[in-house]
């Protein structure tokens, strides 16, 4: 029943090196709550965009199969290493644009559940408050700060309705995967620019969803370790983001 409450809070832990290596990524306990509340144990769980694999990772350590598609060569890598790999894990190298058909060609013909973080627009290349100096850390050890410089990266694309346009598209087409009854959860963030006005993305892409799934609302991840960057007082209001929101969706038998 907890896992009702709509919102929670998580701390990711610290990151091993080869964990940071990949710019954005979730906490496994994080994933397992939501893995073990949607689905049950054999099911198919489903991360169009699963960076290190992550919610794969998640799957097996609850007796679930992780099946995951990314983009980057060098990241499709270490998911399928990541952990302790059971055999019946899927990592696809490729474009999510193309999740469907790479499943179908793995022999994956249902998921029982997806969930993923997509790229938040662009917003690794925006030199924004708070992404700003956790960049400049990454850049002082070494550590990529964007995912690549791929043309199908979605992190690439930089007008905003583009990039809204082609997230719908790809998490609409996964319904020909989802079984009928059963979520999708996607992690996304509102996004400020450089200008200091807000896109409100997590919001903007709820909207778009349901029209194609029935939108189920959405659960808050606040982190309560991240440090206070004094980025616009007194100036101006500029909020320190220290929270995520995990848009829940169902996919309704006919909808
Ligand atoms: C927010 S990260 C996901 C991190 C993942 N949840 C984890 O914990 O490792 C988004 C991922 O989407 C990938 N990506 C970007 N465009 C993509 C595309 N068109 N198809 C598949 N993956 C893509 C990026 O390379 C990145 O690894």
């Amino acid at each position: 029943m907890r896992f009702t409450k709509s919102w929670y809070v998580c701390n990711p832990p610290p990151r091993r090196r080869a964990e940071l290596e990949h710019p954005a990524k979730f906490p496994e306990a994080m994933a397992q709550e939501f893995i073990r509340f949607f689905t049950r144990a054999g099911e198919v769980v489903l991360d169009p965009f699963c960076g290190v694999g992550s919610a794969l990772v998640a799957a097996e350590a609850c007796d679930r199969v992780g099946v995951g598609v990314e983009l980057l060569p060098e990241f499709a890598a270490r998911a399928r290493a990541y952990g302790e790999p059971r055999a019946s894990r899927r990592v696809l190298q490729g474009d999510a644009r193309q999740a469907v058909d790479l499943c179908r060609a793995a022999g994956v013909e249902e998921v029982h559940y997806v969930l993923t973080s997509p790229p938040y627009w662009d917003m690794l290349r925006h030199t924004r408050g708070n992404v700003r100096s956790a960049q400049k850390e990454r850049q002082a050890r070494g550590l990529r700060t964007t995912y690549s410089e791929d043309a199908q990266d979605l992190g690439n694309i930089t007008d905003y309705d583009g990039y809204l346009d082609a997230l719908t598209a790809i998490l609409a087409d996964l319904r020909r995967l989802l079984a009928p009854g059963r979520y999708l959860t996607v992690v996304a963030q509102n996004v400020r620019v450089r200008s200091g006005e807000v896109r409100p993305l997590a919001w903007d892409l709820a909207a778009r969803l349901s029209r194609v799934y029935t939108f189920k609302g959405e659960r808050l991840w606040l982190q309560d370790n991240k440090r206070l960057g004094c980025w616009g007082w007194p100036a101006e209001f500029v909020t320190n983001v220290h929270h995520h929101y995990c848009l829940n969706f169902k996919h309704d038998r006919g909808g």
